[in-house]
């Protein structure tokens, strides 16, 4: 199995308690640079892959399947971890190994465990509070939404399906026992509990 494990934004007590046992049961660390390596330096000894900053899609691709290949064989039978700054699902390398690993070697199972984002910790350091809708951007086209206290999901998937979103995921509850998860639209109720979100996507 491999396994994208968030490390947070680069203060070593910032790992969660899961990424630490994560990384402790590993057979294999990787990291794609020093901080991540020096973060996990603790827990477990880390091979750095090469991720180099590029904008070439052609070039990069060819660079994620060569790491798929190096770690496919190894991570069938075996808890392979990647290890990366923040977290593994925004921004981040892992989502390009895990897409190159899910298309070419589909017997290989992959997971993630979330991490503490730079998205939200630079508040903590900065001084700064967010408690209204607001953006994230790294300069590409925007394609998702994410909309907190979803109690009314029906009604606000409709209203974004007239801005052309087209995907979404219905989120109540999470890491809980009663955690509910609905991606089929038909399936998403009129009415959710308060600890609900909604991801939109536009495809
Ligand atoms: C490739 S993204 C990785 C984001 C990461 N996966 C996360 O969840 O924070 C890299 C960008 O994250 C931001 N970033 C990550 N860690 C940071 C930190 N400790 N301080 C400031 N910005 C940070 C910077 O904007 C940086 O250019």
């Amino acid at each position: 199995m491999l396994i994208g494990v968030g490390l947070g934004p680069g203060d070593p007590e910032l790992l969660t308690l899961k990424a630490v046992e994560t990384l402790k049961k590993a057979h294999k660390v990787y990291v794609p640079g020093r901080l991540a390596a020096d973060l996990v330096a603790p827990y477990a000894q880390a091979d750095i892959l090469d991720f180099p900053m590029l904008t070439d899609y052609d070039v990069l691709n060819a660079i994620w399947k060569k790491n798929a290949d190096m770690l496919a064989e190894e991570s069938k039978d075996n808890l392979v971890v990647f290890g990366l700054i923040g977290d593994p699902n925004f921004f981040s390398t892992f989502t390009h190994l895990k897409r190159v690993m899910n298309k070419f070697y589909p017997e290989v199972e992959t997971a993630t465990i979330p991490g503490i984002s730079s998205i939200t910790s630079f508040a903590a350091q900065a001084d700064s509070e967010v408690d209204s809708s607001f953006e994230v951007s790294d300069g590409s086209e925007k394609k998702y939404r994410i909309r907190l206290k979803a109690s009314r999901p029906s009604e606000i998937i409709d209203s974004y399906e007239r801005e052309g979103y087209s995907k979404f995921t219905f989120c109540e509850r999470l890491f809980s026992p009663q955690e509910l998860i609905i991606t089929e639209r038909d399936k998403i109720p009129e009415k959710g509990n308060y600890f609900s979100i909604i991801f939109a996507e536009k495809e």
